[in-house]
């Protein structure tokens, strides 16, 4: 094999690799043999991944004596639903995968999501393989174990935590990503510089655009610290129980409510979300004189720079009480109170359990919410 970079994630009671290089899909036989005790296994995917990038791994799994079966499901966010996973249980029962047989999920978070979460409940836990195929399933959401599938009532309201045995990211599968996917996936490796790493959100503002234009050593870079950045928290905190875990959703309780009030659509990918909910989440924190309002202009101007949307106006005209609505299915939501991430700086985000909804309303119709004292 030729060089690849290999993130180790440790922890409490599982660990697995995250391997990252371009090309890697061709040569992945020996990686994935080792989870494939019976020599067989199912791909799961979506038509547009099953198009562009499902012959070649075929043909790797071919080539090393893997016979496999594949389910192809539609394309999109609407796919991660409950009508979705119960035709993903039949597919893997009538193919009787058994609980040593590792799942192959190719394809973005809405197929890793689904997999992940079919393998935590099909016989009370099977094994799977993450293969994610956009840059946001690369850097985000293959690792960490976080499964779900969405209701009506909101999004990933059903899942498990529940650990790949394995991640394979190749670069390669990024070249045919839409601009716009890649920018939405991006977002997410910019959360990890504005969470905790301003050097990274330095090498961010430097190295984005090559990124995003294909830069394969800048790609890789990024994906291997954000993996690592995220793997660093997980450890501390799987089960987001602690209150560390819950600095990945910086934006996500902004960005969810704006992708709630668009129906979960294409007019707003996840992403995006989180990259107006940074914005804001920044935003809010300034005009409580938490940080600076250099720093806020600093987050807006990279996703702007990029062309990127960072304002809700730009998504909706839902009144701010219409959006703070949609926050209360929050999946953070304790006791009629929601935590929010908000930052003293960047790379100096910090959970806030003292947020007043009301305040978050005003401050989304665009008045000043009432200005507080910087917090210790
Ligand atoms: P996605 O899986 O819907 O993929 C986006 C689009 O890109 C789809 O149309 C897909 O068919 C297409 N696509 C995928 N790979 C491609 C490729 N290589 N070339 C061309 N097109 C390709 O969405 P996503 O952005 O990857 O993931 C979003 C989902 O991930 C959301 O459901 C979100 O809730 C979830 N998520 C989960 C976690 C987690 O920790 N589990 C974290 C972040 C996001
Ligand atoms: N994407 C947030 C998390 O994995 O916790």
């Amino acid at each position: 094999m030729t060089s690849h970079n290999s993130v180790h994630i440790k922890l409490a009671k599982h660990t697995y690799d995250v391997v990252i290089a371009d090309g890697l899909l061709t040569q992945a036989a020996p990686l994935i043999v080792p989870f494939l005790p019976r020599r067989q296994t199912v791909v799961i995917t979506d038509e547009t991944v099953a198009q562009l990038h499902l012959p070649l791994l075929q043909k790797t799994l071919s080539d090393a004596g893997i016979a496999s079966q594949v389910l192809i499901l539609p394309a999109g966010e609407q796919t991660k639903n409950l009508a979705n996973l119960e035709r993903l249980l039949h597919f893997l029962a009538d193919a009787r995968i058994e609980r040593t047989d590792a799942i192959l999920a190719l394809g973005g978070g809405v197929i890793g999501d689904m997999v992940g979460f079919a393998a935590a409940i099909l016989r009370r836990g099977c094994q799977f393989i993450q293969i994610p195929t956009t840059l946001l399933a690369q850097v985000d959401s293959s690792v960490g174990g976080k499964t779900a599938i969405n209701l009506p009532q909101g999004k990933n309201l059903v899942g498990a935590f529940h650990q790949p045995r394995l991640v394979l990211a190749d670069t390669q599968m990024l070249t045919t990503l839409p601009r716009r996917e890649l920018l939405a996936g991006y977002a997410e490796v910019a959360k990890y510089g504005l969470i905790n790493d301003p050097a990274f959100f330095d090498w961010c503002e430097g190295n984005a655009p090559a990124l995003i234009a294909g830069d394969k050593p800048a790609q890789i870079y990024a994906i291997e610290k954000s993996v690592r950045a995220k793997a660093d928290i997980v450890a501390q905190d799987e089960t987001e129980t602690l209150g560390i875990r819950a600095l990945l959703n910086l934006g996500h309780t902004f960005g969810h409510a704006l992708e709630a009030e668009t129906g979960y659509t294409d007019a707003l990918l996840h992403g995006e979300g989180v990259a107006i909910g940074m914005v804001m989440a920044f935003q809010y924190s300034a005009a409580k004189s938490y940080c600076s309002p250099a720093d806020a202009q600093r987050v807006q101007s990279h996703f702007s720079g990029l062309g990127m949307k960072t304002t809700r106006a730009e998504v909706t005209n839902a009144s701010g009480s219409r959006l703070v609505e949609h926050m209360l299915q929050d999946k953070k939501r304790q006791s009629g109170t929601l935590p929010f991430l908000l930052a003293r700086g960047i790379g100096k985000t910090y959970l806030d359990t003292s947020v007043d909804l009301t305040d978050i309303a005003a401050f989304l119709d665009g008045h000043s919410p009432q200005s507080s004292n910087i917090p210790e």
